[in-house]
């Protein structure tokens, strides 16, 4: 890596929208610490769009939602990548970069979704709806991954779903998802109950009363939200088409139906739209954060390493996916 690096100072104006100076001065030294560290391991980090802006806007290399983190996760040039997200988003990254060192800062950070479900299930499944192809978020683990004929994010599912060109699929674990994705398509969906502990407490009557309270607001809800949810909102998308979203519209006033971060990471970039901030806190991805990304670089902890058995199956299933 080459280049001077930024100070904090510097750093701090892309983000003194959402973080007051008084909050900063705990990151700083965190943030000038990490950059030092990335160069002389020449590592980088990936993060999602639920990051806190601190991570997210000063010390991340490659952001985006599930789908481009994946993607770009495979032209990652360095020794290292240190993964600012949850546990199934780092195996990601080491299933698609098998021979570099790949470190999630905090072991806990997992997912309710990804714990929904495990590999007997995919084989239960399976059983119960013989040849019928089986689509995985890739909200899993491996070993889940490795059961299955193809994954896909929130971005790509109904073009997954479609390109197996049957009639039927099993769509796992997240029912919402799935049922969001089968009143797109003719396809039949059969589905899991596994659900996302952040997105699946947003109500209708929260939009109700969000539209009352700020009348014109446009509502922009996540695929992993309910039904009744997504039916009611302006546009329903995976983070980075929400983000898109504002970004081609530019409504004057606009509520993310997603965690928390998103609107603090989006607002940087827009500071013309008027963001409406009711939101829900996911506790796996706030498991990172400054100092624990700083002790990873620092201690090359905690490396993330799949169980030998299911790396082929997990990766021919994500590489399938990144083909559609
Ligand atoms: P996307 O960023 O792919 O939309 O996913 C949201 C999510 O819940 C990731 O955990
Ligand atoms: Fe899992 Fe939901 Fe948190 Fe995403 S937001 S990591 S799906 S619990």
């Amino acid at each position: 890596m080459s280049g001077t690096i930024p100070s904090a100072a510097s750093l701090y104006q892309r983000v003194q929208r959402v973080i007051p100076r008084v909050e900063w001065a705990a990151f700083s030294d965190d943030v000038e610490a990490i950059l030092a560290l990335k160069r002389e391991r020449n590592a980088v980090i990936l993060a999602h769009n639920y990051r806190t802006p601190e991570i997210f806007h000063c010390v991340a290399d490659i952001v985006g939602d599930s789908l481009a983190l994946a993607r770009k996760a495979m032209t990652v040039d360095a020794d290292m990548i240190v993964l600012a997200g949850v546990h199934f988003m780092a195996e990601t990254a080491k299933l698609l970069n098998p021979d570099k060192t790949v470190l999630i800062p905090d072991l806990g950070a997992g997912c309710s979704l990804a714990d929904s479900i495990a590999a007997n299930d995919v084989r239960l499944m399976r059983q119960r709806y013989p040849g019928v192809p089986v689509v995985t978020y890739v909200n899993t683990s491996a070993a889940v991954k490795a059961e299955s004929d193809i994954c896909c994010t929130s971005g790509n599912a109904l073009a997954v779903v479609e390109s197996l060109g049957g009639e039927r699929v099993i769509m796992l674990p997240y029912e919402y998802l799935a049922r969001n994705i089968a009143a797109q398509t003719s396809v039949e969906i059969i589905a899991w109950n596994g659900h996302c502990e952040v997105h699946e407490r947003f109500t209708p009557a929260d939009i109700r009363e969000l539209r009352d309270a700020y009348p014109g607001v446009t509502v922009l809800a996540h695929p992993e939200c309910p039904p009744e949810v997504v039916a009611v909102a302006d546009f329903a998308g995976s983070t980075v088409a929400m983000s898109d979203f504002v970004g081609r519209h530019k409504p004057a006033r606009v509520v993310l139906m997603t965690e928390c971060s998103m609107s603090d990471n989006v607002a940087i970039e827009h500071p013309d739209v008027e963001f409406v901030r009711p939101c829900n806190l996911c506790p796996h991805m706030k498991r990172i954060t400054l100092a624990n990304i700083r002790t990873a670089l620092q201690e090359t902890r905690h490396i993330v390493t799949i169980d030998a058995r299911v790396v082929d199956g997990a990766r021919r299933a994500v590489e399938r996916m990144l083909a559609v």
